[in-house]
């Protein structure tokens, strides 16, 4: 009997000894995944005040490089509003933030769009080489430029019945041609006669032109409505200063009706606005109404629906 009861005594003794060790290996195990779980960027993330859904957007969206960043930073809502923005690019959040810590008074799609199109670098400071392999989609504005001895190869001369000037002074690319003949069909049925004044010009015409109008108005004013030779879309062959015939005046042509004309329908023949009154600060122009640029259907369709300029699309879309 007192057998029996020592045996029962040692197996319940066991059976207790096992449960503090399970206990005790659950908790260590747990503790374990606790300190596991504290180095990781969601705890961090979630500690600094994020929900655990922002944390996951944060980190399903950003570079680990990224988020180390912004575990330097205090919590900040906007970066979520940020990483919305319809033309946001990934690569380029840091720069977002940075320039947005500077200017909390902007609007988080200025922002987007400054950085997107690099106007918060100074104009003619970042002499990038254009890349030619974009074909009628190159952009070419006061960061990005051609080679000085670059000529499209198809040029060709637009008759005296679109254009002004002697014959063989205004040129255009092939594409350009036809495109601009199609328009130009279509706006006649409307009863508009559309004219070209100036369309390709080479790096020694542009030079003229920006040195006359330095001359006449001063550097400052030359900067706002000319571009420094080979910055010129001008040399591309793809651009074209469009007018009406009874309207040439570039003081008052935004007001007449083949300029409205052509806001309402150039897109359809691939020819963008490229300079437009409420977008200064992204082309780094004054409004030209005249000023019109091939960049193809789809690309001008889309950049007139959606009323953004050809740097943000390009940034965005084919700056890759
Ligand atoms: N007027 C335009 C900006 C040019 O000079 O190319
Ligand atoms: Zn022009």
């Amino acid at each position: 009997m007192k057998k029996k009861y020592k045996l029962k005594s040692s197996v319940y003794y066991f059976i207790g000894i096992i449960i503090i060790l399970i206990i005790g290996i659950n908790f260590g195990i747990k503790k374990y995944q606790e300190y596991q779980y504290q180095k990781t960027n969601e705890y961090k993330l979630t500690s600094m005040g994020y929900t655990l859904e922002q944390a996951q957007t944060l980190m399903n969206t950003l570079t680990d490089d990224d988020i180390s960043y912004i575990l330097t930073l205090r919590f900040d809502e906007q970066i979520l509003n940020l990483l919305k923005e319809k033309y946001f690019i990934k690569d380029k959040f840091k720069e977002y933030y940075d320039y947005y810590k500077e200017n909390k008074k902007k609007e988080l799609k200025d922002i987007v769009a400054i950085i997107n199109t690099k106007t918060n670098n100074e104009y003619y400071s970042l002499d990038l080489n254009t890349d030619m392999d974009k074909g009628y989609a190159i952009l070419v504005n006061k960061y990005y430029k051609l080679d000085s001895s670059y000529e499209p190869d198809d040029l060709i001369s637009v008759k005296m019945d679109y254009s002004w000037g002697e014959y063989g002074s205004v040129k255009v690319r092939q594409i350009v041609m036809d495109k601009f003949l199609d328009m130009w069909n279509a706006a006649h049925e409307d009863g508009i006669y559309l004219m070209i004044s100036s369309a390709y010009r080479s790096y020694s015409e542009q030079t003229t032109v920006y040195e006359n109008y330095k001359k006449d108005y001063g550097e400052n004013y030359a900067n706002k409505i000319a571009a420094l030779p080979g910055y010129s879309e001008h040399q591309t062959g793809l651009s074209i200063d469009i007018f009406s015939k009874t309207n040439s005046n570039r003081n008052t042509f935004s007001e007449s009706v083949a300029a409205q004309w052509l806001v309402d329908n150039a897109y359809k023949y691939g020819f963008i606005l490229r300079y437009p009154s409420d977008k200064v600060n992204l082309t780094g122009y004054q409004f030209e109404s005249w000023h019109y640029r091939y960049v193809g259907e789809d690309i001008a369709e889309y950049i007139h629906n959606n009323d953004i300029t050809f740097e943000e699309y390009y940034a965005y879309f084919l700056d890759k």
